[in-house]
C-alpha cells in the first residue's frame, strides 16, 4: 500500500518508541517526514535507519520558540503538511504527596501546552483534507497511581481534540488522537530513570491488567495512527484506544 505517496508529514517524538514506528510505517507507504527529538544518540540512529526521505531535526516539544523554527523547516523543506502526529511525551512516576510544582509543569508543558501551541504554529501550512493525531494515555480515563498530573495534561489533550477539530473543521482539517495502553519497546520507563529491575516488574504487572494479557507494541499504534491520518476521512474529535481492552472491557 502506498497510502503516504506524495504526502508530508511532521512526527514530534519520532527517534523512539511509538514515533519512529510510525516514521517507518509512513516512510514505507511513500511519506517524507520530519522526526523531532532531544538526545543527539537516539537523533543519529534514527537518521540513519529511516534515510532520505526523513529530516531528524533537534526540537524541544516545550519550546516556542523552537516549535517557530520547526515551522520555519516545514516550509523551507516541504512547504505543505499533510500530517501533523503530536506524540512526543512521556510521564514522570511521582507519589501524590511527592509531587513538586516544577515536576507537575513539566508534565503539564509537555503534554498538553506543547501540543497546543504546536498544533497553532504548524496549521498555517495544512489544508483541507490534511489531519492532526495527538498520543494521549490509558492514564487520562484510568487512574493510575503515582501518574497524576501526566494523566491530568493527557485528559486535557484529550479535551483538546475535540475543541480543535471543531475550530479546524471549517478549514477541513481532521483532528484525532490514539490512546496507547501499555507499549513495550520503548524508552518512556528509562527516561524517567526507572532502574531495569522494577521496569521488568512494572511490566509484568501492567500486561497483567491487559485483558489481552500482553503489551502492545510501537507498530500497533503506528498502524492506528495510520488509519487516522489517511483512512479515517468521516472521523474527527475522536480518541481510538489501542490498549488490549484495557479502558473497554
Ligand atoms: N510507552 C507507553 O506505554 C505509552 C503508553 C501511553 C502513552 N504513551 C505516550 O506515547 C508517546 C510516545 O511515547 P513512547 O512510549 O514512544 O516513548 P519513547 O520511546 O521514550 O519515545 C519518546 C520520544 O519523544 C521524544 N521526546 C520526549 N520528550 C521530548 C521533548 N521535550 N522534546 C522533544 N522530544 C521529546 C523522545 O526523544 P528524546 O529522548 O531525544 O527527547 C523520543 O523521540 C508519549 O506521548 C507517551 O506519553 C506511551
Amino acid at each position: 500500500m502506498n497510502r503516504f505517496e506524495g504526502k508530508t508529514a511532521l512526527i514530534t517524538g519520532g527517534t523512539a518508541g511509538i514515533g519512529l514506528a510510525t516514521a517507518r510505517l509512513f516512510i514505507h507507504e511513500g511519506a517524507r517526514v520530519i522526526v523531532t527529538g532531544r538526545n543527539a544518540e537516539t537523533m543519529k540512529a534514527a537518521q540513519a535507519e529511516l534515510g532520505e526521505n526523513a529530516i531528524v531535526v533537534r526540537s524541544d516539544a516545550t519550546s516556542l520558540p523552537d516549535m517557530d523554527a520547526l515551522a520555519a523547516k516545514v516550509k523551507e523543506t516541504f512547504g505543505k503538511l499533510d500530517v501533523l502526529f503530536v506524540n512526543a511525551g512521556y510521564g514522570q512516576f511521582v507519589p501524590f504527596e511527592a509531587m513538586t510544582e516544577a515536576i507537575y509543569d513539566e508534565m503539564l508543558n509537555l503534554n498538553a501546552k506543547g501540543p497546543y501551541f504546536i498544533v497553532q504554529k504548524l496549521v498555517p501550512f495544512m489544508s483541507e483534507g490534511s489531519s492532526v493525531i495527538f498520543t494521549t494515555s490509558l492514564a487520562n480515563m484510568k487512574a493510575v497511581p503515582a501518574l497524576s498530573a501526566y494523566g491530568a495534561a493527557k485528559a486535557a489533550l484529550r479535551s483538546m481534540t475535540r475543541s480543535l477539530a471543531s475550530e479546524l473543521l471549517p478549514r477541513g482539517i481532521r483532528v484525532n488522537a490514539v490512546n496507547p495502553g501499555p507499549i513495550g519497546e520503548t524508552d518512556i520507563l528509562q527516561k524517567v530513570g526507572m532502574p531495569e529491575e522494577a521496569k521488568d516488574q512494572v511490566y509484568v504487572q501492567m500486561a497483567q491488567s491487559v485483558p489481552m494479557k500482553r503489551l502492545g507494541t510501537p507498530g500497533e499504534i503506528a498502524k492506528a495512527v495510520a488509519f487516522l491520518a489517511i483512512d479515517a476521512t468521516f472521523t474527527t474529535g475522536f480518541e481510538l484506544p489501542v490498549d488490549g481492552g484495557w479502558s473497554q472491557l
